[in-house]
Formats: C-alpha cells, sequence, structure tokens
C-alpha cells in the first residue's frame, strides 16, 4: 500500500504520524509522496480550534469526491476522531475508519484490514451515482475506546527523514481543566512512559545520529507527576532530564509544552546543572490579567509567571522565551489584554503563538457566550504580533557580531549553498558552508538579524 498522511495540529501529532509511518514501512508498506499516487489517505486531525476541524473534513471531503472502486481508502486519526467519533462519518460518508487518539499505534492495523476487504470484493458502493447497493456506514472501522498502554507504543522512528533533531513523546493526555481547552477531551488523562523506555529510546536516536532531543507532552513537566516519586526534591521530569543528559551523542535537549504550575526550583536549577537544556522555554502564558487566568482556571497569577521568566532569563546570559496567547476569551476587556501587552513586553518573548478564542463544545467556557468580536479579536491579535516581530527583531540583534553554536539541520531554502541551523536559543541561522556540515554543531559569527533569522558565516 502507499499511503499518504496528512497531519494537522501540534508536534506530539506529528510525532504520531511519524510513528506511523515508520510502523507501516516495517509492515512492507510505502509512504506516499503526493496524494495522488496514494491507496490510502489518512488525516491526522486537531480539535483545538474549530477552524482546524473544518479543514480536515474539508480536505477529506475532496479525497472522498474522488474515490473509486473503493479506493483509496480514507482514514481519520488523532483528535478530530476522538472528539467526533461516528459522527464524521456523517460529514464525510465514505470514510473507511476513524481511530481515536489512543488507538494511533493500531492505525497500521486498520489500513491493512480495510484494504483485506478490499481485495476480497467488499466496496461499497456509492448511492449518490445511482449504483444499486447503498454505502454502508458500518463498512467504516470506528474505535475511539479508551486504552491504557497505547501511549508506550508510541516509539518507532522514520529514519528516511532527519533525525538530527528527534521528537520523543514521553506522556499522553492532560489532567489540567483549562476552562478552553479540548485536549483532556481529545487526549484523555495524562499517562507518562517509564522512563528506562525514554531513556533507552533517546540512545538509539543518539546512536543513529541524533543530536538534539525534544521531549514531547502535553504538560511535559508533569511528566510522571502521581506515578513516580520526586527523589531529593527532584521531580521524576526532571530525573529524566538528567539521564538523557548524560547520553553520549546528544549535545542539546528541549522539550514542550511545559505548564507554568509545574515549572519548580528544581527545573529551574536544571538549566544551569544541566548542560544540554538549551536556553529556551516554551511556557504558555495564555492571559496575562490575573482575572481572565482564574477565569481560564489557569492555577497561577501574572506575577507568578513574571517571577519563572525572570529566574530562567537570569540563569543564562541569554534565554530565548516563547508562549502561547488566546486573545478574546470571553468578556476579555481592553484593561484585561493590555494586562497581556505588559507581561508580554516584560517576558520580552522572542517567539508567540497568538490565537483568537474559539470555543469547543464540551469545554466549560464554550458555555459562556463568545462575546468578543471577530474584528476586535483580529486587533488584538495583529497588536501582539507587532509587538512580536518587534521583541523577535530587538532579540535577534542582540546576537549581531557575537559568535553562536549552531547545529546545522539542512540545507536553507533560499541562497545557491546555504546551510539552515539553529542556535541554542533555537533562532534561524543562515550561512555559506558545504553540506557535509549537516548534523554538525558548528561556530557561527552572525553578522545581520532579520525578524525571523540571522545571516552568519562560518568560523
Ligand atoms: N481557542 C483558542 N486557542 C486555544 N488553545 C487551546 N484551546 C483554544 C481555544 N479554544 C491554544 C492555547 C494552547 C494552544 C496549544 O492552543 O493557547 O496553549
Ligand atoms: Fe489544554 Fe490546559 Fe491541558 Fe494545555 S494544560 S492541553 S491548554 S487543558
Amino acid at each position: 500500500m502507499k499511503v499518504y498522511i496528512k497531519t494537522y495540529g501540534c508536534q506530539m501529532n506529528e510525532r504520531d504520524s511519524e510513528n506511523l509511518a515508520a510502523q507501516l514501512k516495517l509492515r512492507g508498506h510505502e509512504i506516499a509522496r503526493t496524494e495522488a499516487e496514494a491507496d490510502v489517505f489518512v488525516a491526522n486531525t486537531c480539535s483545538v480550534r474549530e477552524a482546524a476541524e473544518q479543514k480536515a473534513i474539508g480536505k477529506l471531503l475532496r479525497i472522498s469526491h474522488k474515490k473509486k472502486n473503493g479506493f483509496p481508502i480514507i482514514g481519520v486519526m488523532g483528535c478530530m476522531s476522538q472528539n467526533r467519533g461516528s459522527e464524521i462519518v456523517k460529514s464525510v460518508p465514505k470514510i473507511d475508519f476513524i481511530a481515536g487518539s489512543r488507538k494511533t499505534p493500531y492505525v497500521a492495523d486498520y489500513i491493512e484490514e480495510i484494504a483485506k476487504r478490499r481485495k476480497a470484493g467488499i466496496i461499497p458502493q456509492d448511492p449518490q451515482k445511482g449504483e444499486r447497493k447503498k454505502w454502508k456506514h458500518n463498512d467504516a472501522i470506528i474505535n475511539i475506546e479508551d486504552d491504557e498502554t497505547s501511549h508506550n507504543l508510541i516509539k518507532l522512528h522514520d529514519f528516511s527523514k532527519s533525525q538530527i533533531c528527534a521528537n520523543i513523546s514521553i506522556m499522553q493526555g492532560c489532567a489540567m481543566k483549562c476552562s478552553y481547552c479540548i485536549v483532556p477531551k481529545t487526549r484523555g488523562i495524562e499517562r507518562s512512559r517509564p522512563m528506562e523506555d525514554i531513556v533507552n529510546e533517546a540512545e538509539i536516536l543518539a546512536n543513529s545520529g541524533a543530536k538534539e532531543i525534544q521531549l514531547l507532552g502535553q504538560v511535559v513537566n508533569a511528566y510522571g507527576r502521581g506515578e513516580m516519586p520526586n527523589v531529593q526534591g527532584k521531580s521524576p521530569f526532571v530525573r529524566l532530564l538528567e539521564k538523557i543528559n548524560k547520553i553520549n551523542g546528544i549535545e542539546r535537549i528541549r522539550f514542550v509544552s511545559p505548564h507554568p504550575s509545574f515549572f519548580k526550583e528544581d527545573l529551574i536549577a536544571a538549566y544551569s546543572s544541566l548542560e544540554k537544556i538549551c536556553e529556551y522555554a516554551h511556557l504558555p502564558l495564555q492571559s496575562g490579567s490575573d482575572r481572565v487566568l482564574r477565569e481560564m482556571r489557569r492555577p497561577y497569577s501574572a506575577e507568578k509567571f513574571i517571577k519563572i521568566a525572570k529566574a530562567l532569563k537570569a540563569s543564562k546570559e541569554i534565554f530565548s522565551l516563547s508562549t502561547d496567547i488566546i486573545v478574546g476569551y470571553p468578556n476579555e476587556t481592553e484593561e484585561d489584554f493590555l494586562k497581556t501587552c505588559e507581561v508580554f513586553k516584560e517576558c520580552g518573548f522572542d517567539m508567540a503563538y497568538i490565537f483568537k478564542y474559539s470555543p469547543r463544545m464540551g469545554t466549560v467556557s464554550a458555555e459562556l457566550e463568545d462575546n468578543v468580536s471577530e474584528d476586535e479579536k483580529e486587533r488584538r491579535n495583529q497588536i501582539l504580533l507587532e509587538m512580536l516581530k518587534k521583541q523577535s527583531l530587538d532579540f535577534n540583534e542582540r546576537l549581531v557580531n557575537t559568535s553562536q553554536e549552531v547545529l546545522v539541520e539542512s540545507k536553507a531554502k533560499r541562497g545557491l549553498g546555504n546551510l539552515m541551523g539553529r542556535t541554542r536559543t533555537h533562532r534561524k541561522v543562515i550561512f555559506k558552508a558545504p553540506e557535509e556540515l549537516i548534523g554538525k554543531l558548528v561556530s557561527v559569527k552572525i553578522i545581520s538579524a532579520g525578524v525571523s533569522a540571522m545571516d552568519g558565516v562560518l568560523e
């Protein structure tokens, strides 16, 4: 089978798709490079905002209009499957399988099962084309049940893709109760993988050339809580970082997304004691107004957040901070928004994802009136984006004329002979160098800075 996997949403979804691709290859299937050549189309979906679901549905419908004699097989996995379940059949009647977010490791089985049915001639007919048999929904495999162990199975990597910067999913789910967020519903309760399994996976990656490990989890720094003990005041997450820090060949460690509430002293101290942890943190603020934070059920104040941000910045000469912000949460006033702007400036975020609030059915805040107009959400969004541009440029300009350790990731998209790499602060650098340096750490002198990238020369 030639399988095309279309991934929407976050890095955890990207990681799940990679696991599926690796699993399919192990079973002798191919990953299609274009939709047109695929026998199987799988959408790995996101539910965090309504627009993300609509985009996936639109795509699935377009693919299903092209379906002939049962091909391509069409499947959907990930958060939207979990969120909408069998309802998806109503929007996309020709769907073949719907795999919930805890069924990711079984998607390859579903694909093979449907392929077997097709080969046996079990092809649902299309009523729109006036054929005799009705398209049967019960032909679809639908499984969105809970699974207590499936998170332990997301450990395969696709070595045909660059693994210089490799991702490891260390946990699944979220036990927080942020009022606006669908993730606890779609990804389920928090479940952490055993530490040895993760270390083992990191070692395999290191042996195959990975230089950077990024640990992934919805609340990554809550890893192991309630399941594993704190030892000498160190949380399971910090103990895991210590173990990864010891692996030969791994030069850099990052993690997303931590929650401010679990950013305790031991984790801040780890930035100083563990040399491989990069001077970079993605720390979601969501709002700078204490009133809105309370409404959002985010259990920290703006002051507490700023304290963490400042402690991190003080721990190193230069430290990059990135964040998530939601604008236009129900009843967010101009005053609330201005507080967000203040905190945004005070923390000096040089990277940020700014989202316009989108009510999600089944969440607490969906009960509230979505009463900030679309225009106002857009205005607030633009104001923060402008601030971000400036702060990002300021950050990069501070690096001009300095020498930076750069991990070379790939050829650059622009400029013949140019390579692209990143500083420890996760800033992009473009510079001329031979391709053999891809995957290596090099020293680059920064010569000029833009908003999203810097130019440099190899030293
Ligand atoms: N509307 C807008 N943004 C949201 N996020 C989560 N839920 C919503 C929603 N309903 C954002 C948060 C989170 C990021 C992954 O998505 O900022 O950190
Ligand atoms: Fe959603 Fe909050 Fe969990 Fe993040 S911490 S996934 S925003 S519920």
